[in-house]
């Protein structure tokens, strides 16, 4: 465990952020706290923190705004985001301005499009569906990669994988084991590992049930339809 690094990151709406937490977290092998538990431990033990939460009324989450306040100068921060809106604008302007007004560091900020059923997009029965997606979680492993490559360890992502992605937060609950219909993981050496993943319908029962969040599943269409192929003589689930 990295004990200089840490992630203060919670998601309120849809678990889209946390995802790019776990993602980033995954490189930086350290911890990811929530808002509160941030609000009362004392962070000046830690040289690097990442800052996240969806953006809500144009801005982070009050209570990251909050964190902003425990941080000094002498430690470094980047500023992470999920939104509904497909471009980012000004929307980091405000933490990035208190963190300014704190003297922190600012090494990288981050932003993808999470998935959003807010306003407008309940028409359309949400927007960005499927987002942040695998590649969104790529480039956010990228992104720490890239602004503290001190701080990255060596990627050892599960290698036989194509779309369903068990990240190294799994600790092995099972719950991924007992939620999936189509009996896609199984549990070794204290882990869920991908037994089958051409059974997967891409439901996202694990996605959504996993407490760790430490599964990902890459929606893309072309595996979409084929999903619908390999399944198409299929009749009841078992
Ligand atoms: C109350 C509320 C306000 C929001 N305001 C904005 C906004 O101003 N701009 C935007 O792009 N997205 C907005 N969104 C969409 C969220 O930023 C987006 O769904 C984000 O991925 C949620 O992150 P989370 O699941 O980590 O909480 C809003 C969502 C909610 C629930």
């Amino acid at each position: 465990m990295n004990e200089k690094a840490l992630i203060v990151c919670e998601s309120i709406y849809n678990n889209n952020t946390i995802k790019l937490a776990s993602a980033m977290a995954s490189r930086l092998e350290c911890k990811i706290i929530g808002f509160d538990e941030a609000l009362e431990t004392d962070l000046t033990s830690y040289k690097v923190i990442g800052l996240g939460s969806g953006i809500y009324f144009k801005e982070h989450h009050p209570k990251l705004m909050k964190v902003v306040e425990k941080l000094n100068d002498q430690q470094r921060v980047f500023v992470f985001s999920t939104r509904g809106n497909p471009k980012l604008g000004n929307y980091h302007e405000a933490i990035k301005n208190k963190l300014n007004e704190q003297g922190v560091k600012i090494c990288g900020e981050f932003s993808t499009k999470g998935y959003d059923r807010t306003g407008p997009f309940v028409i359309f029965n949400g927007g960005n569906k499927g987002r942040p997606h695998e590649a969104d979680l790529m480039k956010a492993k990228k992104f720490v990669a890239r602004v503290l490559p001190q701080y990255v360890y060596e990627e050892k992502e599960t290698p036989k994988s194509r779309n369903v992605f068990v990240h190294r937060e799994c600790v092995g609950c099972a719950k991924c084991v007992s939620v999936c219909p189509m009996g896609v993981f199984e549990i070794k050496n204290n882990r869920a590992t991908v037994k089958n993943e051409l059974d997967c319908t891409h439901c996202d029962l694990c996605v959504t049930n996993c407490q760790k969040h430490a599964i990902s599943i890459k929606h893309s269409n072309k595996e979409l339809i084929q999903i619908a192929i390999r399944h198409k003589n299929k009749v009841g689930l078992s």
